[in-house]
């Protein structure tokens, strides 16, 4: 073995994949009993459709280097995201767009109005002075907006009052004046086509590749463990990194999400696949419904899959899910990583070896970096 990985998300399996490509035998572990990290999706048994496990996952990037490599292993349909919000009764279209404000002021208000509007609005705060989330939402948005579409959601992702709140967990919310209401930016984007497991495991499949699944880097029972291993054979670790360090430094704070499926038995349940909830009266912040992931599929049609979405802060039990990263979760980052420059022949990646939330094409695109700038020549 020239390189054990440790972890099956997509940041481990682009490392195993580049390496075993470039003639290096490698072993990649996970102490789940599947591969895929989070971005791992299955089949739900009684209607056949397509699950995401660990939350919705939605294929987007611009960077050409990384859209020219996920293509190796899948092709993308053409699925174009687009976010609902069932707001006191009414739907409306996310982000907040000109479709979005005509609907709630009840009006027909030209780009240029709608932006006179937002901006008389927002000028009960100042971005710069706003003491809170609430404030600098508002002076961001106006009352009106922030309170029907920002204030109860984040207060639900976050169970804290939106006075509570810092203002630095946000730095813009979106609004366009335009009836674009296409949800990500990015020159590419699309589902694939044979879904994400069939994706991942195309990328495993490599003859100098073995993949050992239910193994913990931590159980000293099992051969590859972190006692056994590190300092003798290259390691490139995306557990946590303050597990790693056996919470030396403390636990980094994460929220993590709770997720109640149901098979309903209509054929449509929401009519698209994400509908928000801001309001304060729904304990759950999203539905998503799979099926729409998924138009060009046969699928029955007479049921449906449909998963309600619940936020918390996570228990060190939980699946650590976004990180929190308060100005204390800042700090002990910071030791963990000076910690993490002295172990011998381990390299720390993917979203939970750097505290960071990370897209998929970033998780990727990261580990690429790390096989080009580190690893490739020192294995
Ligand atoms: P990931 O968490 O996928 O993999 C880490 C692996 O390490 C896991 O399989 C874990 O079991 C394993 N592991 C940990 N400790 C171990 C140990 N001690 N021993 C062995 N194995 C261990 N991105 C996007 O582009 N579009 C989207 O729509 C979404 N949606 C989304 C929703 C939700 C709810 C979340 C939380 C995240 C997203 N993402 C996303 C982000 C996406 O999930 C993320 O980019 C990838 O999971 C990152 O892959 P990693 O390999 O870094 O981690």
């Amino acid at each position: 073995m020239d390189l054990l990985v440790v972890g099956s998300g997509f940041f481990g399996l682009t490392i195993a994949e580049r390496a075993a490509s470039a003639g290096k035998k490698v072993v990649v572990i996970d102490r789940r009993s599947h591969i895929g990290g989070n971005a791992y999706s299955e089949a739900e048994p009684e209607t056949g459709i397509e699950i995401h496990k660990y939350g919705a996952h939605l294929f987007h990037t611009s960077n050409e280097t990384v859209w020219e490599y996920v293509n190796r292993f899948t092709k993308f349909t053409s699925y174009v995201h687009k976010v609902y919000s069932h707001h006191k009764g009414v739907v409306y279209p996310l982000p907040v767009n000109l479709g979005t404000i005509n609907q709630f002021f009840q009006a027909a208000y030209s780009p240029e109005e709608a932006r006179a509007l937002i901006k008389e609005q927002a000028g009960e705060f100042d971005v710069k002075t706003a003491q809170n989330f609430e404030e600098k939402g508002i002076a961001l948005v106006g009352r009106p907006l922030f309170e029907a579409f920002f204030r109860d959601y984040t207060a639900k992702q976050w169970q804290t009052d939106a006075k509570k709140l810092s203002g630095d967990i946000v730095s813009r919310l979106p609004v366009r004046y335009t009836y674009d209401n296409r949800y990500f930016n990015d020159k590419y984007e699309g589902l694939p086509v044979d879904g994400y497991t069939a994706w991942l495991e195309k990328m495993a499949d490599h003859p100098n590749i073995e993949v050992r699944l239910n193994t913990d880097f931590f159980d000293e029972s099992q051969p590859l463990n972190k006692k056994a291993v590190v300092g003798k054979t290259p390691v490139v670790y995306t557990g946590p990194v303050d597990r790693y360090f056996d919470y030396a430094e403390g636990e980094l704070g994460w929220r993590t999400l709770d997720f109640e499926q149901e098979v309903v038995p209509v054929g449509d349940y929401q009519g698209t696949s994400v509908m928000n909830y801001p309001d304060a009266n729904f304990e759950y912040t999203r539905i998503h419904e799979f099926r729409h992931f998924h138009p060009e599929r046969e699928y029955p049609n007479d049921k449906t899959v449909i998963m309600r979405e619940f936020s918390r802060f996570a228990d060190k039990d939980d699946e650590p899910y976004y990180p929190v990263n308060t100005p204390d979760d800042r700090e002990r980052l910071l030791k963990y990583r000076a910690l993490t420059e002295q172990e011998p022949k381990v390299l720390f990646g993917g979203r939970l070896g750097t505290y960071q939330y990370l897209d998929m094409h970033m998780a990727i695109g990261s580990a690429l970096s790390m096989w080009n700038n580190k690893l490739n020549e020192s294995l």
